[in-house]
């Protein structure tokens, strides 16, 4: 039986007269991955910080590991590891030194502590450059070490608060590889990012935050199922090729400024090939074609609040 790793229940927590989280429900069971996103402000960073007890919530219930954080914070710390959004690592020292430091916070003996730290810079590739001080590291290193300092204590339950932002698309895969990774050794990862090719990459599920409230959850999939974002666009060369073609397409959108036609479809080949017959028969020329799928981004783009997008009904 998979067992529960996070559970929220009614989660608020305001700041002054600003309500951030405005009752947060939430479960994320052992072994999987949950990642939080939401527009800048939308309160991700409050929520880990509530959620590993850095932060009293107002109201409602968090258990983390099975232990309450709020009562038994003690436990909920020794059950997890946190990468904050902001990297945490001591300039002043080296990368080793840094290790160094969590392999003693942890009281982990010299023999084993020297293996951990040797396999750590191995895993992150950072062996060459373990000697140096960290003021002299790239941003994108310093992530790695912040992340490799977490796993020190080998926390079962990870909270990584955009981890790989500000990293190069070779060092945000290598970060991939290694949460995928921990996941697959039996780790929960809670996971808050900008980047919706990375919640659809690394999540089981994803939660969007806006406004206080999730305003959605389920699968990767599930939520692109929700946005009908799927279209055919054309756009034509001149005025007439555009009347010609919205009267003969029922149901398209038509932007008169860039002349072009947005026409639904279902990302089957049938609509189009029949489309395509129908411009052909009334010998209307197209200047450009292109198939749009929904992404994740358009997920986003409709549910927080977009001025130009609407809020599809739940
Ligand atoms: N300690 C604090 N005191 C007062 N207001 C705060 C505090 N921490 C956060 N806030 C406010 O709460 C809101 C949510 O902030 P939070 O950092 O949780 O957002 P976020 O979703 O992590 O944003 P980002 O994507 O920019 O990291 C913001 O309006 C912020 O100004
Ligand atoms: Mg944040």
């Amino acid at each position: 039986m998979r067992t529960t790793a996070i559970e929220v229940s009614g989660l608020r927590k305001a700041f002054g007269d600003r309500t951030v989280l405005d009752g947060i429900d939430l479960t994320v069971p052992a072994g999987t991955v949950f990642s939080l996103l939401g527009p800048n402000g939308a309160g991700k960073t409050t929520a880990v910080n509530v959620l590993t007890t850095l932060m009293r919530a107002d109201g409602g219930t968090v258990r983390v590991a099975g232990h309450d954080v709020a009562s038994e914070a003690k436990a909920v710390r020794a059950a997890i590891g946190v990468t904050g959004q902001f990297a945490a690592v001591d300039e002043l020292l080296t990368g080793r030194e840094n290790l160094q430091l969590m392999v003693d916070l942890h009281r982990v003996g010299a023999g084993p502590g020297r293996r951990i730290i040797a396999e750590l810079l191995e895993r992150f590739e950072l062996a060459e450059s373990a000697q140096r001080r960290v003021a002299t590291w790239s941003g994108g290193m310093r992530r790695k070490l912040d992340l490799a300092m977490t796993l020190v204590g080998d926390p079962r339950i990870i909270f990584l608060d955009e981890p790989t932002t500000g990293l190069d698309p070779r060092s945000r895969r290598t970060m991939w590889a290694i949460i995928r990774d921990l996941v697959a050794g039996g780790v929960t990862v809670f996971l808050t990012t900008q980047y919706l090719e990375e919640a659809d990459q690394l999540a089981d599920r994803i939660a969007v935050l806006d406004h206080g409230k999730l305003v959605a959850q389920g699968t990767p999939d599930e939520l692109k199922r929700r946005i009908p974002g799927g279209h055919v666009r054309l756009r034509f060369a001149d005025p007439g090729d555009l009347d010609a073609a919205a009267r003969i397409l029922a149901g398209a959108t038509r932007d008169d400024e860039e002349l072009s036609l947005k026409v639904p479809g279902d990302g089957g080949t049938e609509p189009v090939r029949v489309l395509l017959n129908r411009l052909h028969d009334q010998a209307i020329h197209a200047a450009e074609f292109s198939v749009h799928t929904p992404d994740l981004d358009d997920v986003f783009l409709a549910l927080t609040s977009h001025p130009s997008t609407e809020v599809p009904a739940p």
